[in-house]
């Protein structure tokens, strides 16, 4: 597995620059963690002190150069793989604008070009204020009993607004939230995973009700990365059965409210971060397979398109999306 590692290609618009990426090995941290069960021979944290914002605004530069510096992202021409839909992208690139803005020279990016990249991120993130003071979420609506939905459910591509309103039942949601989660054997769910399009999410990295601790994250934003960057083989509620190597950063920085609204921040290193991070793709409308390799899509290409067909069948609908590959 880890000799695959050197080989890794990941698409640049949807990682930082390659020199991020050029990450060494982390001995003791390795790809048998299957985020839907724990596995705790494998999780282990490494100590990384080295946070920084430069691979977010690497993302944030590659993500530009991917789509031709426009702010309509116009649709990619270069038969590369992409998952994601045009919105999830804008969404995706609003954030990272958002924390792209320490700038920070890179040596084959002209220094106008940035400006010009850093002005354009922030005219996007104003236009997304705007559009959520225009349309401000009311208190969150869901009808019991809930189930994970499957890819390719639009759902889980669709806008999860911000929470607003910390009620009763918000908390409603969390409990059955964590007992969807538990009853299928999952470290973390969600709230779009059970088709309530709102940014919260809740994990417990032991897996198991009264074991290890439950945490539960609402408006999440991640404010740093770590430069340190690992493979670990994942899974997902919505896409039973299958797994697949997928490389993020090491440690995150988050802030984010809990259930009453409070405001906190924390920083998630290892098994932890890695969850959250998967979860956290899932508030975004971002999916593990959006963020493998070629080689490790492929590797879950019949699994994908079984869903895809009993997706068609069981709905009487096209499937919204359909993976590209051979
Ligand atoms: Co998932």
């Amino acid at each position: 597995m880890n000799s695959a590692r050197a080989k890794v290609h990941v698409p640049l618009w949807r990682y930082p620059s390659v020199s991020a990426m050029a990450t060494a090995a982390v001995p003791g941290l390795n790809s048998n963690v299957n985020l839907r069960r724990t596995n705790s021979g494998a999780i282990s944290s490494s100590s990384s002190s080295n946070m920084s914002l430069n691979l977010t605004l690497g993302n944030f530069i590659s993500t530009y150069k991917q789509n031709g510096l426009g702010s309509e992202l116009p649709k990619r021409g270069n038969g590369g793989k992409s998952c994601l839909a045009a919105g999830v992208r804008g969404r995706f690139i609003r954030e990272q604008n958002g924390l792209g803005l320490g700038l920070n020279n890179r040596d084959n990016e002209g220094e106008s070009l940035l400006l010009a990249q850093a002005r354009r991120g922030f005219l996007t993130e104003l236009q997304s204020l705007k559009e959520e003071a225009e349309s401000p979420s009311g208190p969150v609506e869901f009808e019991s009993p809930l189930g994970v939905i499957l890819y390719p459910d639009p759902r889980l591509r669709a806008k999860n607004k911000r929470i607003t309103v910390f009620d009763e039942k918000l908390q409603a949601l969390v409990a059955e939230m964590f007992d969807v989660m538990y009853k299928t054997d999952g470290v973390g769910l969600s709230a779009p995973q059970v088709g309530v399009n709102v940014q919260m999410m809740l994990y417990n990295p032991e897996g198991e009700r009264g074991k290890g601790q439950e945490y539960v994250l609402v408006n999440p934003k991640i404010v740093k990365y770590s430069k340190q960057r690992d493979v670990f083989r994942e899974g997902c509620l919505s896409f039973p059965k299958l797994e697949a190597d997928v490389e993020r950063p090491l440690n995150v920085r988050v802030e984010a409210q809990d259930v009453k609204g409070k405001k906190f921040a924390i920083s998630l290193r290892g098994w932890q971060a890695r969850i959250f991070q998967h979860e956290y793709d899932h508030l975004e409308g971002i999916l593990f397979h959006d963020r493998m390799t070629p080689e490790a899509a492929n590797s879950i290409l019949p699994g994908l398109r079984q869903l895809e067909d009993a997706y068609e069948k069981a709905s009487g609908l096209p499937a919204p999306e359909r993976v590209k590959g051979n």
